[in-house]
């Protein structure tokens, strides 16, 4: 399979847009992000963990300890969206903004959002604006998703009580998410399972898929 232009939407370092534009013959990929890689928090979390997340984020920055090696590459900060494209000489472009703000990216053949769903308090919001940005298809990835077979497969979605995670969907709920905002053909592409090394478990993901 090969397209045209993508949007990889919270694409972090940029793992998926290197994915796109290497194995994938995209021709170009954008990447954006909210994330400022100045150690401010790159998600919506509640005011009651603002404090947790602040330290950890704080902690990410490695910007002061590599300063010469990234200024070496010409790079002013540690966006590592920018030093993977830097140290691949990938054609990859990186934009700092919100998927609650996709009016100015339109017309991308495909848009992709890997793992942010779940981050976010306005799922809805989000899919219809991914929906504006396409032409061709979109791709959603989401972590923690389950069967709701015992609940006659109803779109449900769990409240996740912890800072920056706010919900668990069950696949039903994404894909009745993408149908309602207009997706066409709207299925699971792929269920799998990651692990996560430092916690030494598996997170299950569903990947879904809508067309234009
Ligand atoms: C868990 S990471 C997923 C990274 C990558 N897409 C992947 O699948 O491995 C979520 C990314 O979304 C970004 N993000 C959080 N809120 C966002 C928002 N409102 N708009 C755009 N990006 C956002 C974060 O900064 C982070 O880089």
């Amino acid at each position: 399979m090969s397209f045209q232009n993508v949007l990889d939407v919270g694409c972090s370092d940029g793992f998926f847009s290197k994915y796109f534009i290497e194995n994938l013959n995209a021709s170009k990929v954008t990447g954006l992000d909210i994330n400022k890689y100045d150690g401010s928090i790159a998600f919506e979390v509640l005011k009651n963990y603002e404090e947790d997340f602040k330290l950890k984020y704080n902690n990410h920055n490695d910007f002061e300890i590599l300063k010469e090696s990234y200024e070496n590459l010409g790079l002013v900060d540690a966006n590592k969206f920018l030093l993977i494209k830097k140290i691949y000489d990938l054609n990859i472009d990186f934009v700092e903004g919100s998927i609650y703000e996709l009016e100015k990216y339109k017309n991308y053949d495909v848009t992709f959002c890997g793992s942010l769903l779940e981050h976010l308090r306005d799922p809805v919001t989000a899919v219809e604006q991914l929906y504006i940005s396409t032409n061709n298809f979109c791709i959603i990835d989401v972590s923690n998703t389950f069967s709701s077979k015992l609940f006659r497969n109803k779109p449900l979605l769990e409240y996740t009580n912890s800072g920056g995670n706010f919900f668990k969907y069950s696949k039903e709920a994404i894909l009745t998410i993408m149908k309602n905002v207009g997706f066409k053909n709207v299925s699971v592409l792929k269920d799998y399972k990651i692990k996560i090394e430092k916690y030494g478990y598996k997170i299950p993901h569903g990947v879904f898929i809508g067309y234009k």
